[in-house]
């Protein structure tokens, strides 16, 4: 990969940017699920990828994840490949999936011991970090009560700082607030963007939440069948439509050719019924 020497900034032409796919494509069978995706994200940015149900927004993830191999084109997280770095990659992110990750029988502080123990920390940092993270999200108090207990915005905060125990660089989140209510996504995203600002961490999250896109990204793309139909700040997209003012409500129906779901859709209650049967 060439990076054009600007004259000035040096450290910008060494650091390769936090994300970058480059014809990333996932076929099933006949069926292409992610249609051949360039994308760029940058150290520090907040980027929203937005999209109906099976507009492939999850297939994407987790081959940024490196938990589906691509067909076709690769992806680079902070320099490494998804295909032949896997490892380094794996390294530098930190995973939110779309469903329950947390493990309702035991305690918070359990669920991020182990999660300590498979990223492989050190024995002697392990208490440190996870009483950073459980600071980080505000569940210090709580992290002694089983999980089977906890509201489904603390499970989530959680499950974000289960995600960041290894300090990485990105975090990539698969509805991290699907399911809550708005109190309890304010709380997830004051949480987030604590994060943000101290150790620079980018967010690369998906959402079905208008609000949260405009009020959160820096820059938002709307993915529609495998491919992205709109891309750039939520400013920028209002402005596509043409004369008057739109809302991202309307571009995205514009772009993703369908209605948004206001909550209730078969999408969002099977998630939260899976949450309330692990939980128990
Ligand atoms: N393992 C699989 N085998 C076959 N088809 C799959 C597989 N995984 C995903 N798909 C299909 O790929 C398409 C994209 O699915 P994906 O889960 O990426 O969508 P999404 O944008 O995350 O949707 P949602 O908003 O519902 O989470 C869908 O049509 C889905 O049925
Ligand atoms: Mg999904």
């Amino acid at each position: 990969m060439h990076y054009a020497w600007n004259g000035n900034d040096f450290s910008h032409i060494m650091t390769p940017p936090i994300l970058e796919t480059k014809s990333l494509t996932r076929r099933f069978g006949t069926f292409t699920a992610v249609d051949t995706l360039d994308l760029t994200v940058s150290r520090g940015e907040i980027f929203g990828l937005l999209g109906s149900n099976g507009a492939g927004k999850t297939t994407t993830i987790k081959m940024l994840t490196t938990l589906l191999p691509p067909s076709f084109g690769d992806a680079f997280v902070a320099g490494f490949s998804v295909i032949h770095d896997a490892v380094k990659v794996r390294r530098a992110i930190g995973y939110v999936p779309q469903g329950v990750s947390a493990d309702g029988s035991l305690t918070g502080y359990e669920n991020l011991l182990i999660f300590a123990k498979l990223y492989d920390l050190p024995r002697r940092e392990q208490q440190a970090r996870i009483a950073e993270v459980l600071e980080y999200m505000g569940l210090t108090t709580d992290a002694g009560r089983l999980v089977a207990e906890f509201s489904g915005g603390m499970i989530r905060r959680l499950e974000i700082a289960q995600s960041m125990l290894h300090r990485p660089q990105l975090l990539i989140l698969d509805e991290p607030t699907v399911g809550l209510d708005p109190i309890a996504r304010d709380e997830v995203w004051k949480h987030l963007l604590d994060l943000r600002t101290r150790n620079s961490t980018t967010l690369f999250f998906t959402t079905h939440y208008m609000e949260e896109a405009e009020g959160y990204c820096d820059r938002v793309a709307i993915m529609h069948q495998g491919k992205i139909a709109a891309l750039g700040t939520c400013k920028e997209l209002e402005g596509l439509l043409g004369k008057g003012s739109h809302s991202l409500n309307e571009v995205f129906t514009h772009f993703a050719g369908s209605e948004i779901d206001t909550g209730g859709s078969f999408h969002e209650v099977a998630a939260e019924r899976a949450t309330a049967q692990r939980m128990g």
